[in-house]
């Protein structure tokens, strides 16, 4: 993910303003000399900062500090775990569908909010992009807060989520599979240079909760939580 574009703009507005501040420099009147200057030089610094801001995020947005391996794991789909996963898809519903009910067709996310390019949460039904994705991936998604391409997934909130035990998790994913396919577009995430210069909120937040230290290599340690996935709201907050 990055926005050459917008980078580039950004290179550009650069140059121009300390083409800009040196000219002023070479100014006869004072006003329009130290006037001048302070101004493009003011512009010019702004810029730098947003340009080093945004490379950084644009790192931070491509790079996961931390890899958990994919499990091998294949889902049955058993009615009880159809059961079981429709009550924890209300939940992803309010994100993933327009409607905060299943099937979760995806919903924009950039619609409405700052300019920061496109974000989706995506169409989860099996005509989605996750249809290509095996149930592995997918649950590594949901815990890790991880794309399958290994990228941080934004918003998605799998600080909540972490704690699922693996009946719980495998549950959604058999939900997931078993909804109706609907083919609604969710387009890829793309930040633009303001995307990528606000610090993705949701990353950081991973990482003070400090999800890459809490949790061994790809491996849920059910026994320091026992009486997790016996109710919804004991492993979800968001369920509440
Ligand atoms: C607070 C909003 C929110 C909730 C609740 C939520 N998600 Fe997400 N989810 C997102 C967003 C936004 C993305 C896309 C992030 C990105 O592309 O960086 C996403 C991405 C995903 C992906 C990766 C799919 C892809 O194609 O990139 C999976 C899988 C996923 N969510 C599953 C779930 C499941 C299952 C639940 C419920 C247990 C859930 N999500 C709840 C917001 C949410």
């Amino acid at each position: 993910m990055f926005d050459i574009l917008g980078v580039m703009a950004l290179v550009l507005l650069i140059a121009g303003f300390t083409w800009l501040a040196f000219r002023a420099r070479r100014a006869k009147r004072t006003l329009v000399k130290w006037g001048g200057l302070g101004l493009a030089g003011l512009l010019a610094a702004a810029c730098s900062v947003a340009l080093v801001v945004a490379l950084a995020g644009f790192y931070k947005l491509s790079h996961t500090p931390y890899h958990y391996t994919v499990s091998e794991i294949k889902v049955a789909g058993t009615p009880e775990q159809l059961a079981r996963g429709a009550k924890f898809l209300s939940v992803c519903a309010s994100c993933h569908s327009p409607s905060g009910k299943p099937p979760l067709v995806g919903q924009n996310f950039s619609e409405g909010g700052p300019p920061i390019g496109t974000l989706y949460a995506p169409n989860l039904t099996p005509a989605g992009e996750i249809k290509d994705w095996s149930d592995g991936e997918i649950i590594r998604a949901i815990r890790e807060g991880v794309h399958r391409s290994g990228r941080p997934l934004l918003i998605m909130p799998s600080e909540f989520f972490r704690n699922l035990s693996d009946a719980d998790v495998q549950a959604i994913v058999a939900a997931l599979r078993a909804q109706p396919a609907t083919s609604a577009v969710s387009p890829s995430t793309r930040l633009n240079v303001l995307g990528g210069a606000r610090s993705p909120p949701h990353r950081v937040a991973m990482e003070r909760g400090g999800l890459h230290r809490h949790l061994p290599h790809g491996r849920r340690s059910r026994a320091a939580h026992p009486d997790q996935g016996d109710a919804v709201e004991d492993v979800c907050g968001l369920c509440q």
